[in-house]
């Protein structure tokens, strides 16, 4: 969508995937002070955002949307402006049909009103899902929202929850910011997996003002290990993914914080190419060896080598499926090592890398340029 976000892929928090409902504005202004007190909102995490159940069960006599009295007693416009006082911005959630998936109102039909209202508050950013549609195509749902979203004259972030329902990436790059391609990622390896390949699958249609979303990230919530996690984060950020912090940052192990944190993996995110890597290589049982990888800015390479399989494995990037001229050598960097892997390096680079985990390298040439991807 041009209308001047996006373009690089959003950053921020959002209360879903660790608090589902359990939600309240201490919760969300803990969470602004702890992105700032540990640094994540420095490296690009500036969107705090708010999911489902922040409203309450009916619309007010004037048809308007109100926040629970119980859990959001000073309203959204005071979290905003405690928000945008941390320099941060807000995030809200509805529905483009007549309930969210919590059952509190939708917004379908209600799409000039309730984007005044979010306005007004000052909200930066609208998550928009899916649910109780009444079967009408996202295709006819999804773009009302934008026109009153647009007539508000506040610039908020567009993002599309339509759960990946008839190829958004198809439609959606004039309507959204951002658009869901799959369903509901949850904590797990085998979920995770899956998400990516999905997402893989459109990534010509992602840059600049639309991205592909394979949902927010589970890095943090214990359903994974450290090197699943790593994996998780890689992929995202090599995929151009929306990096939505997904756990409880007010109380993150060590481990959590390394990932999140790593300016390196983060900066593959954010580059100004905004070019979308893919799959570029599988082999091994069940295709379980793989090698993800896409083009960078400064004729640079991104390149990943994830072990899918059960042990440990040498998984090896040849140069023909990077897209590099065979005559072309690269400096190799390791963005979780963060160091400079010795010598230059030409035809092939392989390395072992232990079950589940990603390794994850930009490669930049040292003789000549011919970047063919
Ligand atoms: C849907 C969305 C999720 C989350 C929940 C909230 O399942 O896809 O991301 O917003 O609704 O109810």
């Amino acid at each position: 969508l041009n209308n001047g976000l996006a373009k690089t892929p959003q950053m921020g928090w959002n209360s879903w995937n660790f608090f589902a409902c359990n939600i309240n504005e201490a919760v969300i202004k803990e969470t602004a002070d702890a992105l700032i007190s540990t640094g994540l909102a420095k490296l690009g995490y500036t969107y705090v955002n708010i999911d489902d159940c922040w409203s309450a069960s009916k619309r007010n006599s004037k048809g308007d949307l109100v926040p629970d009295p119980k859990s959001f007693p000073s309203g959204i416009k005071a979290l905003a402006d405690y928000i945008h006082d941390k320099g941060l911005k807000l995030g809200i959630y509805s529905d483009a049909g007549v309930f969210t998936c919590q059952v509190r109102p939708g917004s379908l039909h209600y799409e000039n009103g309730d984007a005044e209202l979010f306005a007004s508050w000052g909200v930066d950013y609208l998550k928009y899902d899916n649910c109780y549609n009444l079967g009408i195509k996202p295709e006819k749902r999804y773009p009302p929202m934008r026109e009153a979203l647009n007539a508000t004259g506040r610039t908020i972030f567009y993002s599309l929850c339509e759960w990946g329902v008839d190829d958004p990436a198809l439609w959606a790059g004039k309507v959204g910011n951002s658009w869901r391609t799959t369903d509901d990622i949850n904590d797990t390896w085998a979920s995770m997996t899956t998400i990516a390949d999905l997402n893989d699958k459109w990534a010509s249609y992602a840059g600049p003002g639309g991205w592909n979303d394979p949902d927010m990230l589970e890095v943090g919530n214990g359903g994974m290990t450290h090197q699943e996690y790593r994996a998780h984060f890689s992929i995202w950020a090599l995929m151009k993914a929306p990096l939505l912090i997904g756990c409880d940052v007010r109380n993150m192990t060590a481990e959590t914080m390394k990932i999140l944190s790593n300016g390196e993996v983060i900066a593959v995110n954010q580059d100004p190419l905004g070019i979308q890597g893919r799959k570029v290589f599988v082999e091994g049982a069940g295709n379980c060896s793989q090698v993800w990888a896409g083009p960078l800015s400064g004729n640079r390479v991104v390149v990943a080598l994830w072990n899918r399989c059960q042990q440990a494995a040498i998984i090896t990037a040849k140069w023909e499926t990077l897209g590099l001229h065979q005559t072309t050598s690269v400096s190799v960097r390791d963005l979780w090592e963060h160091e400079d892997v010795l010598g230059n390096v030409d035809t092939t680079f392989g390395v072992e890398v232990d079950s589940h985990d990603c390794k994850l390298y930009v490669f930049t040439p040292t003789n000549t340029l011919h970047v063919q991807m």
